[in-house]
């Protein structure tokens, strides 16, 4: 099978399917994360699509179903915004040090990128076939195959239809300036920024408008929170909060966790992002728990809605072992919580807590 062109350090979690991130001291390198750096999140395999023969099919609640060619689509006026996707799963390793997670990828904190995507945007493609009465959610489903434990379905999920129907929407075919690649999507994908990677649907064939929202299992059993106390032996799957929006975050790519250094002045950098498309205002960073912050420079990326943030910071270290910290706020004044302790749920979803490397200087 043909696997992904991808940089050769990047940090394969799995091969089928394909799961793998980047280093953070090289996601860190570059604003728009070049492709080969790009994490990949696939619950299939990546399918080969032919361009040609692809139809777009929208349908359900509207006033007329379209079937669009990709030349119908770029046709059509073209749309382009630099934009974060961030798995759900990102930073789960941290939740994994507080109690065991089974069966899901152990993502560290960069199951995150940033690039410029341009396509078409998805809120002309939904008028012209005409918001029917009743419509409340869009819904998306992909060509992949996803091995089920009823059989193999393809993979899909939905988002309310006043996100749907926002600007910043994209039906995505160009990643960086290029054709979107094989493994992100091509020939078309939906970018939701703002919101959780998984409602980014890949290889996109088909958007139904609907009442509620998409019945498929990563829609309706996966990608949900549940509370602390919740099992994998009691939760009930149809239950727990569909995830969304994504909430302020934040990562030190540089110095790596375990580093050596020399004692003295210390360069610390990293990504920061907002919530429910705020502007991420102010990054601290921190060296004795918390107690007292220092804040960091903002780099690029503050004035790009949908986009994340480079700060940096440069620290005394003075030698011995120290722990660095960093916490963001946004423009809601909203901020992190402090532990993985207060955030863990079984199945390692949205871990926003203060990210943090581990470092000696001699
Ligand atoms: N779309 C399809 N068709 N199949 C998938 O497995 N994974 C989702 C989303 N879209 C997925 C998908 C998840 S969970 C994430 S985080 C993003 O794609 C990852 O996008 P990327 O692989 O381009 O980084």
């Amino acid at each position: 099978m043909k696997q992904p062109d991808k940089h050769p350090a990047m940090i394969v979690h799995e091969r089928q399917p394909f799961n793998a991130e980047p280093p953070l001291a090289r996601l860190r390198q570059s604003f728009l994360t070049p492709e080969e750096l790009f994490f990949s999140r696939n619950h299939g395999s990546i399918p080969d699509v032919d361009p040609d023969g692809y139809r777009l099919s929208v349908g359900g609640l509207v006033d007329g179903s379209l079937e669009l060619s990709m030349e119908d689509l770029r046709e059509r006026p073209k749309s382009e915004v630099t934009a974060v996707v961030e798995c759900a799963g990102n930073r789960r390793d941290g939740l994994m040090g507080v109690a065991p997670i089974r069966g899901e990828t152990p993502w560290g904190a960069g199951a995150i990128g940033n690039a410029r995507w341009a396509g078409v945007p998805l809120r002309e493609v939904l008028l012209e076939a005409g918001v029917g009465e009743g419509a409340r959610h869009a819904a998306f489903v992909g060509l992949d195959e996803v091995e089920g434990a009823d059989g193999s379905f393809n993979y899909g999920g939905s988002l309310p239809l006043e996100k749907a129907l926002s600007p910043e929407m994209l039906l995505a075919y160009e990643m960086n300036g290029e054709p979107l690649p094989r493994e992100h999507g091509f020939p078309l994908r939906v970018v939701a920024p703002g919101y959780i990677g998984a409602r980014s649907v890949k290889w996109l064939s088909g958007i139904t408008l609907q009442d509620a929202p998409s019945d498929n299992h990563y829609q309706a059993r996966e990608y949900k929170l549940f509370s602390p106390s919740a099992t994998e032996e009691t939760a009930d799957l149809s239950e727990g909060m569909m995830l969304g929006e994504l909430q302020v975050n934040a990562a030190i790519c540089e110095p790596e966790d375990g580093a050596r250094l020399t004692a003295g002045p210390v360069s610390v950098r990293g990504y920061a992002i907002a919530g429910g498309g705020r502007r991420v205002e102010r990054v601290d960073v921190s060296t004795d728990g918390g107690r007292v912050w220092s804040q960091t420079d903002l780099r690029e990326g503050t004035d790009v809605p949908w986009a994340w943030s480079f700060w940096e910071a440069t620290l005394e270290l003075g030698p011995g072992e120290h722990r660095i910290v960093v916490r963001a706020l946004d423009s809601s004044a909203t901020t992190q919580p402090a532990t993985a302790a207060e955030v863990w749920n079984f199945k390692g979803y949205a871990n926003n807590s203060w990210h943090g490397v581990k470092v000696t200087a001699r």
